[in-house]
């Protein structure tokens, strides 16, 4: 494998509920003709449940070691693709270590307003019914792991094609 992580075949959308990960992850996808992998939506059609229902029914760490597993198989796979990550899915230091030494990983950041804004209509388990004073702090929690990808794009400044052709200009993979 090459040293230069942005020549690797796996190009992992990671960051904060909100950064606009599967949004940004399909039109790169679109853009360079290679596969999408949503990992909530690969974790929701492997067990046939919604996301708030795998949190509420069996918890948080039970969904954690679905997540792990999931992902790893897809990047023991190494086939080329964008994958958009789950907000929180390399927050244990094994599975970040394994995504930075597999794929190139790239997190998307934006200002708390505007992320509060993006998860408003939608209920998202972490953020309960206060997202306005959850999200800050977690997000605070959260950032040093975060700061750790590969590379990072503000997804609050630009358009969609802009952040799209500066992923692809980052990103070797889809060549
Ligand atoms: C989570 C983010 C969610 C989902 C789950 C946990 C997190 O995905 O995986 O609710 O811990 O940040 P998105 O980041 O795609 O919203």
């Amino acid at each position: 494998m090459s040293d230069d992580p942005s020549t690797r075949p796996i190009l992992c959308l990671w960051g904060f509920m909100g950064t606009g990960k599967s949004t940004l992850g399909r039109a790169l996808s679109e853009q360079v003709r290679l596969p999408f992998v949503d990992l909530d939506a690969r974790i929701e059609a492997a067990t046939g449940q919604s996301i708030a229902a795998l949190f509420a029914v069996q918890g948080e760490a039970a969904f954690r070691a679905r997540e792990a597993v999931e992902l790893r198989g897809l990047l023991r796979r190494r086939e080329r693709g964008v994958i958009a990550l789950g907000g929180g899915s390399l927050l244990d230091d094994a599975v970040r270590a394994e995504a930075l030494a597999t794929a190139y990983v790239v997190s998307l950041v934006a200002p708390v307003a505007t992320l509060l804004e993006r998860v408003g209509a939608n209920f998202r388990p972490l953020l309960g019914d206060d997202p306005a004073s959850r999200l800050g702090e977690l997000l605070e929690r959260r950032r040093p792991f975060y700061r750790q990808a590969h590379a990072s794009i503000s997804s609050a400044d630009s358009s969609p094609e802009a952040i799209v052709a500066a992923l692809c200009g980052l990103w070797r993979g889809w060549n």
